[in-house]
C-alpha cells in the first residue's frame, strides 16, 4: 500500500515537473495579452517547486494541501474556458432541453463561477498602492515554502475586515506576513490593529521585514512562539479571528478565542477541505446555534451571532 502511494506521488511529481518545465518555457517571452495565462503557468512552476520540496521532506500534509489547491485551481480554470476540448455543457436546471451558452464564467456543470467578473484591487490612495505593491511582490517572489493564502482569499480577508469595521484582528499562523498585510489594508482604514502568532522564527523575522516595507509595522504585534499558549494571554474583545496554522489545533484555538469574539464578529479558518479539516472543528462551527457558518473556497466564514 505504502509502495503504491509513494509510486503514485513519484509519478505525479515527475509528470508535474515535465509540464512545469514546458510551461515555464512557454510562459517566457509572452506579451501582455497573454499575461493571465502566462502568470498562471508561472504560478504552476512555483506550485511544482513547492510540491517537489514537500516530497523531498516527506511532508504529507503539505503535499495534500498543494494537490487540493491545484485541483481547485484546475476546476476554476476549466470553468473559465470554452472550446472543443471542453466537456459538453448540460442544459440549465429549469430548461434541461436548452444548453447553456458556452463561454467564460461557466463550470463544466453549467454553473456560473467567479471568472466572469475578473477584477483586481484598485488602489484609491498612495498608502493602499504601496501595500498592494508589496503584496504583489510577495505573491510573485516569496510564495515558496510560505503556504500563503491565495490572492483571492487575501482579498476576502481584507473585504470582511473592513466591512465589520474591525478594531482588533487575531491571526494564528503569520508565515511571512502575507495574509497579515491583507488584513492591514483594511485596518489602516478602520483604525484597528493586528495581533499575529508565529512559531517559526525564520518566518517571523521575514514577516517583520515585510510589515515594515509595506509601512504597516505600527499596526502589527507579532507574537513569536506556540500560539496555543500565547492566545490564552489575550485580553479585550476581538472582531476577527483568522486560523491558518496547525490543522489539528483549530478546535483548541476556537475554544480559547470564541469567548473573546464580540457578537457580530467573525471567525475565519483556512484549508477547510474534506481532506484537511478536523471534523471536530467542522462540528464546532456548524452545530452551534450561536454561530452561522459557510464555506467560501477553502475558507470557512463564521459569524458569532448578535
Ligand atoms: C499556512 S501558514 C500561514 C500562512 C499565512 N496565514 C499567510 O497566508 O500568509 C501556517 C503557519 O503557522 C505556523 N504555525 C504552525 N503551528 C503553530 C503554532 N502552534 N503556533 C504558532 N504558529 C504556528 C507555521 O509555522 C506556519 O508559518
Amino acid at each position: 500500500m505504502l509502495k503504491k502511494i509513494t509510486l503514485s506521488i513519484f509519478v505525479i511529481v515527475v509528470l508535474a515537473g515535465i509540464l512545469a518545465a514546458r510551461d515555464r518555457g512557454q510562459a517566457a517571452g509572452r506579451g501582455p495579452a497573454q499575461g493571465r495565462l502566462g502568470a498562471m503557468r508561472a504560478g504552476f512552476g512555483v506550485w511544482f517547486d513547492e510540491l517537489a520540496e514537500a516530497y523531498e521532506q516527506q511532508d504529507k500534509e503539505k503535499m495534500g494541501r498543494l494537490i487540493e489547491d491545484m485541483r481547485q485551481r484546475r476546476q476554476r480554470f476549466q470553468g473559465g474556458m470554452s472550446g472543443p476540448d471542453r466537456p459538453a455543457r448540460p442544459g440549465t436546471p429549469d430548461r434541461p432541453d436548452r444548453p447553456m451558452r458556452p463561454g467564460p464564467g461557466r463550470s463544466p456543470q453549467g454553473e456560473a463561477d467567479a471568472s466572469f467578473m475578473a477584477s483586481s484591487p484598485m488602489p484609491r490612495t498612495e498608502t493602499e498602492k504601496k501595500i498592494l505593491q508589496v503584496l504583489d511582490d510577495m505573491n510573485q517572489n516569496q510564495r515558496r515554502g510560505m503556504m500563503n493564502v491565495p490572492v483571492e482569499d487575501g482579498r476576502l480577508l481584507r473585504l470582511l475586515t473592513e466591512a465589520v469595521g474591525a478594531k482588533h484582528v487575531i491571526e494564528i499562523g503569520t508565515s511571512n506576513g502575507y495574509s497579515g498585510i491583507w488584513f492591514c489594508l483594511a485596518l489602516q482604514k478602520t483604525g484597528g490593529k493586528l495581533t499575529t502568532h508565529e512559531i517559526d522564527s525564520r518566518r517571523a523575522s521575514l514577516a517583520r521585514e515585510n510589515f515594515k516595507r509595506a509601512g504597516v509595522d505600527k499596526l502589527v504585534t507579532l507574537v513569536e512562539g506556540d500560539a496555543h499558549e500565547n492566545v490564552t494571554k489575550l485580553k479585550g474583545t476581538i472582531d476577527v479571528v483568522f486560523i491558518d496554522a496547525d490543522k489539528e489545533g483549530y478546535t483548541d484555538y476556537l475554544n480559547k478565542l470564541l469567548p473573546l469574539v464580540r457578537p457580530g464578529g467573525l471567525i475565519l479558518a483556512h484549508n477547510i477541505s474534506p481532506r484537511m479539516a478536523d471534523p471536530k472543528f467542522l462540528e464546532a462551527i456548524t452545530q452551534n446555534p450561536d454561530l452561522e457558518s459557510m464555506l467560501h473556497g477553502q475558507m470557512s466564514v463564521t459569524l458569532k451571532k448578535r
